[in-house]
């Protein structure tokens, strides 16, 4: 266990509560007073920042310094009824231009598919919110069929039970709830995503202040096809998940996104992990395979990585290419990155 020493003081003496937010908070976003609503175009929206320096707004500091009170005689940031809250959600989405198109949202929470991107939101109490406690999977829309949805359904289940949570509906419901999810988006090509979480109930650690599971899934319509030409991979240096994280499809995807990220600086699409003993293992959001020179199809084995529904479909059509002689075999395996 990491040692404590570093602590200036015992715990109990140490604010956690920034004395001077000044001192805490980047000068650009919240070190003015007279904060007010920005409503289009911002990375920083709902803020403006108009001029006088903060001068710890809104708070009284005792003595010693290690406790803040809060005065309630500042509103500098608006407070919303719920319709303005609506209302600016709107807004806000009208002005965002991303690349992706939300099209249709289902949530158990609120018990319905809505279309309108500026509901499709999850409570904050959601525990796959603030702890992580959720799973998710998806599968492509093509040509307005769903792709392969009962392997990446039968995924889903097993991740949630990993991950202790129970089903809000059974799987039949929730097979029919994805479907009219997609019918109701109008989507012909693109991609389902759907999360199960423990649910909304409290800010605690432990699940059972949750009432029930949560079922949310969204419409994804595709703007980007794949660039068949080939992509640059580099290796991770980010730590590998242990196997029985890397085997269920949380939402803890913190490794993955900084995997690709350090793939991205280093002008890469992916970065590829080596488990433990050095084996190709698999990539952020990618298995891996190699076809060899002897025109052998070379697999890392799923017992340490996500089972992937894409590389379980790769196997299932190379027996045919072995079978037509156009692959001399198959190999599920531990694989080097030199090769074999
Ligand atoms: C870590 C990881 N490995 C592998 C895969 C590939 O899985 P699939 O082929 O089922 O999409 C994914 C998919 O998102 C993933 O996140």
């Amino acid at each position: 266990m990491a040692s404590l020493s570093f602590l200036p003081k015992p715990i109990s003496e140490t604010s956690h509560i920034p004395t001077k937010l000044v001192d805490h908070l980047p000068f650009s976003h919240v070190a003015y007073r007279n904060l007010s609503f920005l409503g289009v175009g911002s990375r920083s929206f709902g803020v403006k920042t108009t001029g006088r320096p903060l001068k710890e707004i809104g708070v009284v500091k005792n003595s010693n310094q290690t406790e803040t009170l809060v005065d309630s005689q500042t509103p500098d940031v608006p407070v919303l009824s719920c319709s303005e809250a609506i209302e600016r959600l709107k807004t806000y989405r009208e002005n965002q231009k991303g690349k992706q198109q939300f099209l249709a949202m289902y949530s158990s929470t609120f018990g319905g598919i809505t279309t309108d991107p500026a509901a499709m939101v999850i409570p904050m109490d959601d525990h796959m919110v603030h702890r992580g406690h959720g799973v998710f999977d998806t599968a492509a829309i093509m040509d307005g069929y769903l792709y392969e949805l009962d392997q990446h359904l039968d995924r889903f289940l097993r991740s949630a039970s990993m991950a202790k949570i129970n089903l809000p509906f059974d799987r039949e419901s929730m097979r029919s709830v994805l479907i009219q999810t997609v019918s109701a988006s109008k989507c012909r090509k693109g991609s389902l995503r759907y999360w199960l979480s423990a649910g909304p109930g409290d800010f605690q650690l432990s699940p059972s202040g949750c009432q029930h599971s949560a079922l949310y899934a969204i419409v994804i319509q595709d703007q980007s096809p794949f660039d068949a030409t080939g992509v640059k991979v580099v290796t991770s240096s980010i730590p590998i998940k242990p196997a029985q994280f890397a085997t269920m499809k949380s939402v803890n995807y913190l490794p993955n996104v900084l995997s690709k990220m350090e793939a991205e600086e280093s002008g890469g699409y992916a970065a590829i992990w080596l488990d433990g003993d050095g084996f190709i293992a698999e990539g952020p959001n990618m298995n891996v395979a190699f076809v060899t020179k002897e025109r052998e199809l070379l697999m890392p084995h799923f017992d340490k990585i996500l089972s992937g529904c894409t590389a379980q479909r790769v196997l299932t059509l190379a027996e045919g290419l072995v079978r037509e002689g156009k692959l001399q075999g198959i190999k599920v395996g531990n694989v080097r990155v030199e090769g074999r």
